[in-house]
Parts: C-alpha cells; sequence; structure tokens
C-alpha cells in the first residue's frame, strides 16, 4: 500500500469502515485505484453521523408519536381550482405577467433511479406509446415553449423560462445526451442547466458501509432533497440569482399531466405573497401511495406514504372524506429569496429519511448475496422537508383527472400508475379539451361519437392544429393534443 492507501485504511479504522478494504490484495489495479478514488470522496465522519440521526428519528415509537401531533391543512391557506373559479383568472394572470418578465424559473427533479419502473435509463427519457411517441422530457419542454408563447404574446416582450434539471451521478450523461440529441426540443440550450445531486452509500443495520462487490460500496442518490446542497455546492442559487429568477416551480419528472410553471399556481402563490407552496390532489383511497401535506406541531409537512400509520390514514372527517386528504402531488413553489435561505442556512437542519432495502452486498467471504428481505438502508432527504421554514405557506388543490398521473411502476394487468394509466389520463384530458372547447368527435362514417364513448375512436391532434380520425377499439378517445398548440386547454 502506498501513503496514500495507508492514510484511507487509516481514516477508515477510526470510522469503523475498515472492512471496505477488505478485500484489497484481490483487487487489479485499476479495481484499486477506482476503489481509493471512491472512498477518498467520502466524508466517513458526516456520513456515521448521518446514519446514527437517521436511525433515531426513523425508529417507529417517534412514527407513532407524529401520528398523534398531525393536523390537516387549515382551510385558510387553501386555493382550489374548483372553489375559488371565480378568483382562478386573476391568479393565471399574476402568473403569466411574473413568466412574461422572466422572473419564474422550473426545476426538475430527475436524479431517481427508475426502479419501480424498472427501466434502465433516466425516466424523462419513457415513451409511455402516445400516438406521437413524446417523451416525458419533450412533454414538459414543449409545455414550456408554448408557455413562454403565451407569455410573450400577452404582454409584448420576450422572455424566458429557464428549465434547471437535478440528475444524479447515474442520470447525468445520458439525459445530457438525450437532450443535446433531441435539440433541446427547441428551447435554448442556454436556458437548460443540469445538475448533478450528491450521493450516499447504502448501510448495513450495523451503519456499515455496503460493498456491492468487492471493490465497491452501493452507492445511491441522496434523495430529492438533496436538491438543496447541490443548488448551494454547484453554484446553481447564484445563477438563479445572477438571471434575477424570483420564483421557483419545483417538479418531478414522472408526472406526464404537469403543467410546469403553472401560472395559476404561481399566481396563486405570489398574490398570497407565500415563500413555499405545496400543489395537492384530493387523496381519496387511505393506502394510496402518495404524502400527505399537513401540520406537524404547528408546522407545515408532508407525511410520507411510507411514514404515515394505516390508522391516520383512514381517519375521516364528519363529511366522509379522509381527514388527510392533500394528497402530495410533488409540485412545489418557492420564493427564491426562501430557496437561498434553504441553501445557505437551513440544509443542514435537514434528516435524513430511511428505506429498508434489499441491498445486494458481498460477505466476509466474498460471495455475493442477493438477499431476499431488507438488510440494510438508504438514506435520503426529502425535497418537501423545508416547509417546516417557511413563514407563508399555502397550498394549492387541482383536479387529479387535470393535473395528476405519475409513472411508477412497469405495466402489469390493472397496474397503477403505469405506463398505459399516464397513457389514458393524458388522452381523456386532451379529448375532454375538445369536448369543452365545442368540439366533438366522428367515427370513419361520419357518426357522432358520444362525448362518453363506449368503444373508442382514435384522432390525434397535430402541431398544426390538424385532426387526424382513424379506427381505433381500445378506451379512451385517442386524441393527443401538442403542447406547441395548447398549454392546459389554451
Ligand atoms: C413522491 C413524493 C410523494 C408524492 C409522490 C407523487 C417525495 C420524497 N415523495 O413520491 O410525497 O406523493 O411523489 O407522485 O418527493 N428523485 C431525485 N433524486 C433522488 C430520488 C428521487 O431527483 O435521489 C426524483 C425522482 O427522479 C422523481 C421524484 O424525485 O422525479 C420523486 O421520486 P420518487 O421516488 O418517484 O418519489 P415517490 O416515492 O413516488
Amino acid at each position: 500500500m502506498d501513503l496514500s492507501v495507508s492514510k484511507l485504511a487509516q481514516r477508515l479504522t477510526v470510522a469503523s469502515q475498515s472492512h471496505l478494504l477488505q478485500f484489497w490484495d484481490e483487487l487489479s489495479p485499476e479495481q484499486q485505484a477506482e476503489l481509493t478514488l471512491a472512498l477518498q470522496g467520502m466524508d466517513f465522519q458526516e456520513i456515521n453521523g448521518f446514519f446514527k440521526s437517521a436511525m433515531e428519528t426513523s425508529s417507529s415509537c417517534k412514527q407513532e408519536k407524529m401520528d398523534a401531533r398531525m393536523e390537516p391543512v387549515p382551510r385558510e391557506v387553501l386555493g382550489s381550482v374548483t372553489r375559488d373559479k371565480e378568483s382562478l383568472k386573476d391568479w393565471e394572470q399574476t402568473g403569466l405577467h411574473q413568466i412574461s418578465q422572466s422572473k419564474v424559473a422550473v426545476l426538475l427533479l430527475a436524479g431517481g433511479q427508475g426502479t419501480r419502473l424498472g427501466v434502465s435509463y433516466p425516466k424523462g427519457m419513457y415513451d409511455v406509446g402516445l400516438p406521437s411517441h413524446k417523451t416525458l422530457f419533450q412533454i414538459q419542454a414543449e409545455r414550456i415553449l408554448k408557455l413562454q408563447q403565451l407569455a410573450e404574446q400577452k404582454h409584448n416582450v420576450k422572455c424566458c423560462i429557464p428549465w434547471y434539471i437535478m440528475t444524479s451521478g447515474r442520470t447525468m450523461e445520458s439525459t445530457k445526451d438525450f437532450f443535446s440529441r433531441h435539440k433541446y426540443f427547441g428551447l435554448d440550450k442556454n436556458n437548460i442547466v443540469f445538475f448533478q445531486q450528491g450521493m450516499l452509500p447504502a448501510m448495513d443495520y450495523n451503519g456499515k458501509v455496503i460493498l456491492e462487490n468487492k471493490g465497491k460500496p452501493s452507492m445511491a442518490p441522496d434523495g430529492n432533497g438533496g436538491l438543496y446542497r447541490a443548488l448551494g455546492s454547484q453554484g446553481i442559487i447564484d445563477e438563479m440569482e445572477q438571471r434575477g429568477i424570483q420564483f421557483i416551480h419545483v417538479y418531478c419528472v414522472d408526472n406526464i399531466l404537469v403543467k410546469v410553471a403553472d401560472p395559476a399556481f404561481v399566481g396563486f402563490c405570489v398574490q398570497k405573497g407565500a415563500d413555499c407552496g405545496a400543489k395537492v390532489v384530493e387523496k381519496t383511497n387511505p393506502t394510496e401511495a402518495v404524502g400527505v401535506v399537513c401540520k406537524v406541531d404547528g408546522l407545515y409537512q408532508v407525511v410520507e406514504y411510507s411514514e404515515i400509520t394505516l390508522a391516520t390514514a383512514e381517519k375521516r372527517s364528519a363529511d366522509g372524506r379522509l381527514m388527510f386528504n392533500a394528497g402530495n402531488v410533488a409540485n412545489h413553489f418557492f420564493s427564491f429569496s426562501f430557496l437561498k435561505d434553504i441553501v445557505e442556512k437551513y440544509e443542514p437542519q435537514l434528516q435524513h429519511h430511511v428505506a429498508q432495502k434489499k441491498i445486494p452486498f458481498v460477505n466476509v467471504q466474498g460471495d455475493l448475496i442477493k438477499p431476499d428481505k431488507p438488510n440494510g438502508i438508504k438514506m435520503e432527504k426529502f425535497v418537501f422537508d423545508i416547509f417546516q421554514f417557511s413563514k407563508t405557506f399555502v397550498v394549492f388543490e387541482v383536479l387529479r383527472e387535470d393535473e395528476f398521473s405519475p409513472l411508477k411502476n412497469a405495466d402489469s394487468q390493472d397496474g397503477k400508475d403505469t405506463p398505459t394509466t399516464a397513457k389514458h389520463a393524458l388522452l381523456s384530458l386532451h379529448h375532454r379539451w375538445v369536448l369543452n372547447a365545442g368540439g366533438h368527435f366522428i367515427d370513419e362514417n361520419g357518426t357522432r361519437v358520444p362525448a362518453i364513448p363506449r368503444d373508442g375512436a382514435a384522432a390525434t391532434v397535430t402541431d398544426d392544429g390538424n385532426r387526424n380520425l382513424k379506427d381505433g377499439t381500445d378506451l379512451p378517445i385517442k386524441c393527443e393534443i401538442s403542447p406547441l398548440v395548447s398549454y392546459g386547454e389554451r
């Protein structure tokens, strides 16, 4: 061992992680170099500290106590697209005005590994099988383009909505490459800023870093709340400041219906003077895998689906609705000054959450084991854990059928949140847009197709607004409207 390696060995001994060099002598020089590089990049004191406090906060007795401290979102901070119809136009105008001043940015969280969907490439590159075969990235890009145009037309100025895209070590290169191959989907490449979140090792229950193979620790992204550290360490917050960004819409990659930089949501938050806001849909099924926005000890928080007890998830109010029904759709609003404060002051206070996982590992004999029950943890920060620092927090309730259909799982019969359900959600929304605009569909014989069809006809609306009708058998009617034609029905 040379000097740097023996220094590393010493550091590992102090941190009780010396098992990481157990197979050193069996590794090739290249593998040794790779392992050294990986371990040198880790702050073991910090990692051990994360492990200790994450395990303490996740203990089940604390979790039960938290259930007792939860309160639903109070009515006065809630805006709703259905109950506050008279204000909606005004909110939209405010949002559009801010956009036209280039004060609004969107920030995409795309550092996840898409494990449940089971693809090896970034989820945003997924094609759910729309008639156009557009990917999630393309749909989002075109919505940004269209919204820029709408703001420009309305206010007669040139504007841009910068798009910040957070990836992780595993998704960075392929994401960048995909955008470049598709010529940034028509957006100005200078207004798309990629940055990378951090990674953390998986640990066993005794706090030992797990080896994925003899020369490699098992690493995973540090959760979508890794955003705040990355915004600071990668200079993104400064970049936003230089551009004069005032408001940021943060969202997750997997929702095919996402209204990026939604002017109504932005305008609502701006008019309420909010520093932080969350979009929600009504949660109707207690076991649905969405977090709920609520208050805990008087502070706003999302209690994640993996962290709420069933008894609490099932509680109902007098009107029969779930008591904790503000389902988090992972669309958040932040004022720039709030975000800056988080990055500069509060980030270190955020606790990691613990996810128990089946993590493949090499045992002391050097055999590769694929466990059939959880054998360790991954530690993740969550993007919404900063709600607690908000001084003016608001919640914006939207309709699920208009705005929320996440892609989480691979297709399976009766599967939930799959490519098929995402595709159907978008087609059915666009079908309704046409009906709401006074249009109707005809089949190949010229017969009018009923608004609520029993068997479908297929139609597509192309970028130039032309509608093509085709035969079709599957529900719903195949109507896809390009975002370049309409952003949110306009
Ligand atoms: C997330 C929300 C949940 C919400 C649900 C709605 C969090 C922590 N949870 O849950 O409250 O009800 O969406 O669909 O936000 N990501 C990263 N880096 C990571 C991990 C994830 O950027 O290290 C990104 C993913 O790419 C994705 C998003 O965060 O865009 C959400 O990740 P995912 O694991 O799918 O969250 P859910 O558990 O579905």
